[in-house]
């Protein structure tokens, strides 16, 4: 298999990331209005609550939010971001993207609600505050080049009591079957199934895709107990209706048939956690 000619573009994992959602915001294909607009965020939040990802807000419990400090690594266009301030939560947002960091501000001024801190700059770097009570990261940690140290950090950044929310792609899933079977068939000659992955997932040019992690469950457990954390609560969703040809677009997007689906084959992990124990009964560093 020949070598993408991206492993030699700068910037590594980052690098990739900021070109890509600078050219293109995440989501953006889901409306047909100019990013910015109030009826392109109304038409992202009814695509992802209302389609493919209506598991969010229920399956993470945002009301639990209200009054609590929050801090989301990777807001893209802000729509959760929105969601947890519109249940009361403190929040604040980070990524590396300057375009989502604008987007997010944007989000929130058409929402009617006052800015929140919403900081532009990679996470190991950046004093984001805190301690925090709750850790946010939907879809963003698979991307990151040193993803152990990103976990790590928000290990410290968690408040007592506190807990890290993380979504991240399932490796015994429907889409990343779908995306074996189409890199086989469709994909062509040098294109290898890191490029493929990424450009039907996140749109990407092929010679410029950005990093994609694809995990069992228990690898993502193992690298969340390296990094200090204990396993509280584990779902797996992520089964859209257009998987099942003909009869899916009558099963409800977040009802017992296509969550049962998601179940088994889903294209997300879902993790809470909190800090581990010490064996001595005290938190872990
Ligand atoms: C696939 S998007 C997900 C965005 C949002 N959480 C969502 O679910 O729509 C990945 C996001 O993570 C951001 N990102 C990628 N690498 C990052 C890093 N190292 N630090 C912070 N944000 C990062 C990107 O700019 C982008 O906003």
């Amino acid at each position: 298999m020949r070598e993408s000619p991206v492993r030699h573009m700068s910037g590594g994992a980052e690098g990739a990331a900021r070109r890509l959602w600078s050219h293109t915001p995440v989501g953006s294909s889901r409306s047909n209005h100019q990013p910015g607009d109030a009826q392109y965020f109304a038409d992202l939040r009814a695509y992802r609550y209302g389609y493919e990802t209506p598991f969010i807000p229920r399956f993470f419990d945002f009301p639990r939010m209200k009054d609590r400090t929050v801090l989301e690594i990777g807001v893209g266009n802000g729509i959760d971001a929105v969601e947890m301030a519109r249940h009361g939560a403190i929040y604040t947002g980070i990524d590396i993207t300057v375009r989502h960091i604008e987007l997010t501000r944007q989000n929130f001024a058409v929402s009617g609600l006052a800015p929140s801190r919403i900081l532009c700059g990679d996470l190991l770097q950046t004093d984001v505050g805190g301690p925090f009570d709750f850790i946010y990261s939907f879809g963003v940690l698979h991307h990151v080049g040193p993803e152990a140290d990103y976990l790590s950090r928000a290990r410290r950044l968690l408040a007592p009591g506190g807990r890290l929310l993380i979504g991240l792609y399932s490796k015994y899933s429907f889409f990343n079957a779908y995306l074996l079977a189409t890199w086989g068939l469709r994909a062509g000659r040098g294109v290898t199934l890191d490029d493929w992955r990424s450009h039907c997932a996140e749109l990407s040019p092929l010679r410029d895709p950005v990093t994609i992690r694809i995990r069992s469950r228990r690898e993502v457990q193992s690298l969340l107990r390296d990094c200090g954390f204990a396993v509280k609560r584990y779902g797996k969703r992520g089964f859209v209706q257009a998987y099942i040809p003909v009869l899916g677009r009558w099963l409800s997007p977040d009802g017992v048939t296509l969550n049962a689906c998601g179940a088994a084959l889903g294209w997300y992990h879902l993790f809470e956690c909190s800090a581990a124990q010490a064996p001595d009964g005290g938190t872990e560093r």
